[in-house]
């Protein structure tokens, strides 16, 4: 496929999440990857800084996923897994569960976060159900989460612009971010903060636990802009959670497999969930797949609550859901996470990758910089009175220089592949600065 593209062959492809007529008029096509390299149709090499969309965290083109898949292309393309099923799926489900704090080991597969986000969350509903506790049906999210774009991701999502469209959602309520003032500029996790987990227990006065079915939030939310949890506060979730007879949901859509220098969040911060929702970097961003990873209680929940045993415990699931090749492309993902020491190369670079992004401080126009593992969001002043217009003007100045940036609100984010150099990094940030300063 030749990547050039002529003005007559923009118009009939609606782009996601993008500004459509700003795009078509200077378009910004990938033609090919490699590495941590994007090449543009104009031939450049561009570095990919949020490692695709925070998916690709191993690199571009990895040989050895690419030949699992066309192995497992070439042996069962694809098999159905309502009722049937083929060996690989059960393979991987014991494979993600090893992985997983003590208890979490039954493993639900979707095709991607927002899928795995609405799977949890009916999950939730039917359990307290088969449980006998039909009334509890709300959900509590947070304030400025990300929880994908299908309805219940939505309702219980926090970022304004993602829900104003769209009327009605499912019935939920929000706990406030955490994003103190204060808390600027402070490294990893923020020290003030955990005290914010306490509206949880206002939350659950007003509305009542009997109607409450889960409490859903991002350990670190990453599409707000980067969001580590103050210290103590996952934990005081937790515990509010456990006492009051509400499941928590962690969504590691961006944490699992290895952003946080570990397989989950879950572990890193030592706070187990009831559920935790997973996808992206599972295969490495190659073929879509989602997990859904619910502790056995819940399991056992519907298989011994639901009659007979022909009777489908919990309804629900995807045409492509353990589609043999997205389980052949985890399984290798997972393998080459294994093989290349990937929580240990994260967690080596983490201190740099701190260190090096804090050096913009002080620069004209930054207001914030938060980081955790691999990830970082930098807050920057306004410009115009509007909030995206300065990221954009920073990003597309990176476009120009030879780098990939992800804006969103008033913030730029960074996510660099696990498998980058403490040079690369240097070069980023260097040339970040130079586009902030020049904003
Ligand atoms: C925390 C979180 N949940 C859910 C999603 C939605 O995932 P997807 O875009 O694969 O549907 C995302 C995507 O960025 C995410 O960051």
């Amino acid at each position: 496929m030749n990547g050039t593209l002529t003005s007559d062959k923009l118009s009939a492809y609606w782009m996601p999440f993008t500004a459509n007529r700003e795009f078509k008029k200077s378009p910004r096509i990938i033609t090919s990857a490699s590495g941590c390299y994007f090449k543009d149709d104009k031939g450049r090499d561009i570095y990919d800084s949020l490692s695709g969309l925070w998916t690709c965290g191993l690199g571009h083109n990895n040989k050895y996923i690419n030949k699992a898949i066309t192995k497992q292309l070439n042996t069962l393309d694809y098999a159905p897994s309502f009722q049937f099923s083929h060996s690989y799926a059960f393979d991987l489900a014991e494979r993600i569960a090893s992985l997983m704090p003590h208890r979490l080991d039954k493993v639900f597969f979707t095709n991607d976060g927002s899928e795995s986000v609405d799977t949890a969350l009916k999950m939730a509903r039917a359990y307290w159900r088969k449980k006998g506790m039909a009334s509890k049906t709300k959900y509590i999210g947070r304030i400025k989460g990300y929880h994908g774009v299908n309805f219940g991701g939505v309702s219980v999502g926090g970022i304004v612009g993602n829900r104003s469209l769209y009327g009605q959602g499912i019935d939920s309520d929000h706990l406030s971010h955490t994003l103190l003032k204060g808390n600027e500029f402070q490294k990893g996790l923020p020290l003030e903060g955990a005290y914010l987990a306490e509206e949880l227990n206002d939350l659950i006065a007003l509305h009542d636990a009997s109607n409450i079915a889960a409490v859903i939030i991002e350990p670190v939310a990453g599409s707000a802009g980067v969001l580590p949890p103050p210290v103590g506060y996952l934990e005081k979730v937790r515990e509010i959670c456990t006492k009051n007879n509400i499941l928590l949901i962690f969504d590691e859509v961006i944490c699992a497999f290895g952003r946080m220098g570990s397989y989950s969040a879950a572990e890193k911060f030592d706070v187990t969930p009831d559920i935790m929702t997973t996808a992206k970097q599972l295969t490495n961003g190659i073929i879509p797949m989602g997990a859904v990873i619910s502790q056995s209680e819940i399991y056992d929940t519907f298989m011994e609550n639901s009659g007979d045993e022909g009777v489908i415990e919990f309804p629900h699931g995807y045409t492509y859901s353990a589609s043999p090749v997205a389980c052949a492309a985890a399984m290798a993902t997972l393998d080459e996470i294994e093989r290349q020491g990937i929580m240990e190369r994260v967690n080596n670079l983490s201190p740099l990758f701190e260190e090096s992004v804090h050096s913009l401080k002080g620069l004209p126009f930054v207001n914030d910089i938060r980081n955790y593992g691999l990830a970082a969001g930098i807050t920057l002043e306004h410009k115009d009175n509007t909030p995206m217009k300065r990221p954009y003007d920073i990003a597309m100045s990176m476009w120009e220089k030879g780098f990939y940036v992800r804006f969103g609100g008033d913030t730029v984010q960074l996510g660099v592949p696990f498998i980058t150099t403490p040079k690369e990094v240097d070069l980023l940030v260097n040339a970040l600065g130079e586009s902030i300063e020049n904003s």
